[in-house]
């Protein structure tokens, strides 16, 4: 149903990754030049949306903006607006639902609709603003590329080219070495940056969090390797991974965020228990590498590019179209909806969080094409 819109309001949640800018460019040109809206971007996610911290957006301000990396807009991963962690006047920490601030604040700037750009997290809030008789639209963001209901999401593809560059590179220095070589990938509880970036940079294993490993085997494949003339044995191993007796690596536990986990530190221990059963043997070294925050930067690929572009213009053809408290989604490279609901929980398909993230299937193609050709999964 056609709607009456004249100003749209969007903001950027969670961590950040590569696209963000490609999708606000596309959002702001999109709602000026085909549909005349006018356009307000909140700063650092909810939290600005809280204080009314904005930009006026227009054609030039995300003019040069659209290979960046990043978000013009500032993310912020701790702010959620229905459980905000604040100080009482004792200074103790205390959560309260400050949403209506936010509602206020939308009002006094004339907004008809909001456009959210982020990851569960964010888009989980999102659901709650709908709730609230808000007329929300998502887009969903991550480079773990787990969202569910969509084939993909912007900033994978740029986060992949920077491990398959990582793992040319360690190529080199592995072969020069005859080193055992790990890199520690991101994606929390889905091993698809591993899984792919593993494929694409030509790791001889890769350990993703949907198969738990054995090490032993991963022990074998490298001593295997060495006799039979490979003296240097690449691992891409996810940050998710874990052993089938155990359980993944905690990092840190971030109590301001809604997401405590940080995971991080599987490819170190790896390395350690491979020196012990590998080096005896083999007389190889082994090294670790974390590619770390080096993922969710850089310049936008070609790929993230047309991807945020094709989210972000969608969007707003979405509240033109009143298609309101959904999420824009990429289906066998049709752009189509779905509810938030029935993505981050409370809808059709139930849990909230993470449990509910899209994952790596074990027994999928890219897994067995990668055993086809070789790969070691530790299983
Ligand atoms: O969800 C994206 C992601 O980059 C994960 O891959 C990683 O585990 C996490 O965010 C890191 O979060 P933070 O920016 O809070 O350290």
């Amino acid at each position: 149903m056609k709607q009456n819109i004249k100003k749209i309001a969007l903001l950027t949640g969670g961590g950040d990754c590569s696209g963000l800018n490609a999708v606000i460019r596309a959002v702001v040109r999109t709602a000026i030049l085909k549909y005349g809206y006018e356009v307000v971007g909140f700063m650092g996610g909810y939290h600005g949306l809280y204080l009314d911290e904005y930009m006026d957006m227009t054609i030039s301000t995300v003019s040069g903006i659209f290979h960046q990396g990043g978000t013009i807009l500032k993310n912020s991963n701790k702010d959620n607006l229905f459980n905000f962690r604040m100080e009482d006047e004792f200074g103790n920490v205390v959560y309260k639902d400050v949403s209506d601030v936010a509602i206020a604040n939308l009002k006094k700037h004339g907004v008809d609709a909001l456009v959210i750009i982020g990851g569960d997290g964010t888009l989980t809030s999102a659901r709650d603003f709908a709730r609230k008789g808000i007329n929300v639209v998502g887009i969903p963001k991550t480079i773990d590329n787990d969202v569910p209901a969509t084939d993909i999401t912007f900033g994978y593809r740029t986060a992949l080219d920077h491990i398959m560059l990582a793992l040319d590179a360690l190529h080199t220095t592995a072969f020069s070495h005859d080193r055992v070589m790990i890199l520690e990938v991101m994606g929390r509880n889905a091993g698809w940056l591993a899984l792919e970036g593993g494929i694409s940079g030509s790791a001889d294993v890769i350990l993703i969090p949907e198969i738990p490993y054995d090490i032993q085997k991963v022990a074998q494949k490298v001593i295997d390797r060495y006799k039979r003339g490979s003296k240097f044995t690449i691992l891409c191993v996810s940050e998710g991974a874990k052993p089938i007796d155990g359980d993944v690596t905690v990092k840190m536990i971030d109590k301001t965020s809604a997401d405590s986990v940080r995971l991080g530190g599987v490819g170190e221990l790896i390395g350690e228990q491979l020196r012990k059963l590998v080096s005896p043997v083999t007389g190889q070294d082994v090294r670790y590498t974390n590619l770390g925050y080096i993922q969710r930067g850089g310049v936008t690929n070609a790929f993230d590019r047309v991807l945020g572009t094709k989210y972000g213009s969608y969007a707003v053809d979405m509240i033109a179209r009143g298609d309101f408290g959904q999420m824009v989604t990429v289906k066998n490279d049709r752009m189509s909806t779905v509810f938030i609901e029935d993505v981050v929980g409370g809808g059709k398909m139930g849990e909230t969080s993470r449990g509910g993230a899209r994952r790596v299937n074990p027994q999928g193609d890219l897994v067995n094409a990668a055993k086809d050709i070789g790969v070691v999964f530790g299983d």
